[in-house]
């Protein structure tokens, strides 16, 4: 009998939105007449934008005839995608080298795995609230994982604590679940405090096309400094529809370099290039095609247009929360508005509640870690006309009871 990795003992039941997905089918099972509207996962309703699906068919044309046919491709993405992703940084001000560049199936896959590269006995800090795949890796491989605490005082903002050392530290701004968004100065502070503390960030920036203000950074490397301390990643889920068609990248500066315990140097680009050829074959070709699509001139236009249209969800979603006088946070730089439960409930029991009294799907904050006990999240990713009856409900609901 083979000794089992017993760290998944300490993980909880079930993935978050494998939870949510499981509570959601029962109820339905019980109640097939109700209209159960989906405010839970970020998953996203919009198809993709006209060029990439172009592409992609294109593509899928190419591997049909022997002219044209790709077999295995560079486990780090094809030459083209590489420079325009390139291309798509220096649109907003930020020098990447292309063999930085590692394209991927999207950037949960790549958040779960880079921790492959670090030993197991760093300082690890991680938000709560957080997106919940960054402590579950961590477990999965026995690493302690630190908190570092977002609530109401900071606005969901942790900063360092200059008196705490760190090895690996991880941010995801804008936030997933609070939407809320580190300015250049906040971000600054913690380049700062990892090149002091000789620690890597390691940026998860899945959201940063929902960010609207240009004084807002996007990515960490508009901060100085961050190539000698920070991995980003990035994917094109949310920005371009790929929760389904899987797309994403990571970037690893040549200038990650540090010292093994034996003196000898090692670079965090050629070890994860390494980790990548052995256990990843490469992003699909068509795949591949449709995302260098998305980074054209009119990819990155038609995008917008489907933001547009999250952002108009975000919108009824804010504003039936200010009439209903409750305090929330995110959808402005972010497809996520979060909000304390009302009625003092925990956020499971408000979960229940609004499944059963109006069969709205929102995500318990509990979900995202001890600090989200008492909040609740909804997406904006719905149809508008699901987002303006599910709010029309919620208001109903708030308001009466
Ligand atoms: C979420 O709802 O938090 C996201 O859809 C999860 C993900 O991107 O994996």
């Amino acid at each position: 009998m083979p000794n089992l990795n017993e760290n998944y003992l300490k993980l909880q039941e079930n993935y978050l939105f494998s939870e949510i997905a499981h509570r959601v089918a029962a109820y339905t099972k019980q109640h097939p007449e109700k209209n159960v509207i989906r405010l839970g996962i970020g998953d996203v309703t919009r198809p993709l934008c006209q060029c990439a699906g172009e592409a992609l068919l294109e593509g899928a044309k190419e591997m049909m005839s022997a002219d044209t046919f790709k077999g295995y491709g560079p486990e780090q993405g094809y030459e083209d995608i590489r420079k325009a992703i390139v291309d798509y940084y220096k649109r907003s001000g930020v020098e990447i080298d292309a063999s930085a560049v590692f394209v991927s199936d999207g950037a949960k896959s790549d958040t779960g795995n880079i921790t492959d590269l670090f030993a197991h006995d760093n300082v690890i800090l991680i938000p709560t609230p957080v997106y919940p795949v960054y402590v579950d890796s961590n477990v999965m491989c026995g690493n302690k994982v630190e908190y570092i605490e977002g609530n109401a005082d900071n606005d969901f903002l942790p900063m360092p604590d200059w008196d705490q050392h760190a090895d690996i530290i991880y941010i995801c701004s804008p936030n997933n679940p609070t939407g809320a968004c580190y300015n250049k100065s906040q971000l600054k502070e913690w380049v700062d405090y990892a090149l002091k503390n000789q620690a890597v960030i390691l940026f998860d920036a899945a959201y940063e096309a929902f960010v609207s203000d240009p004084e807002l950074p996007r990515s960490i490397y508009a901060v100085e400094g961050a190539k000698q301390c920070a991995i980003e990643f990035c994917s094109l889920s949310k920005t371009a529809g790929f929760t389904g068609t899987r797309c994403g990248y990571t970037i690893v500066p040549q200038e990650l370099v540090f010292t093994a315990s034996a003196g000898e140097e090692m670079s965090l680009n050629a070890m994860w290039n390494r980790r990548q050829c052995t256990k990843y074959n490469g992003t699909s070709y068509i795949v591949q095609k449709a995302a260098a699509a998305v980074f054209s001139e009119e990819g990155i236009h038609q995008c917008q247009e489907n933001l547009e249209y999250y952002r108009e969800n975000a919108r009824v979603i804010t504003d039936t929360l200010s009439d209903l006088g409750i305090r929330f946070y995110g959808g402005v730089h972010s497809p996520y508005v979060w909000f304390e439960c009302p009625k003092d409930m925990d956020s499971w029991t408000f979960f229940d509640y609004l499944l059963h009294e109006i069969q709205v799907v929102g995500t318990p904050g509990a979900g995202f870690g001890e600090n989200g006990k008492r909040y609740f999240r909804l997406t904006s990713f719905g149809t508008y006309e699901n987002t303006v009856e599910a709010m029309t409900r919620f208001q109903d609901l708030l308001e009466t009871k």
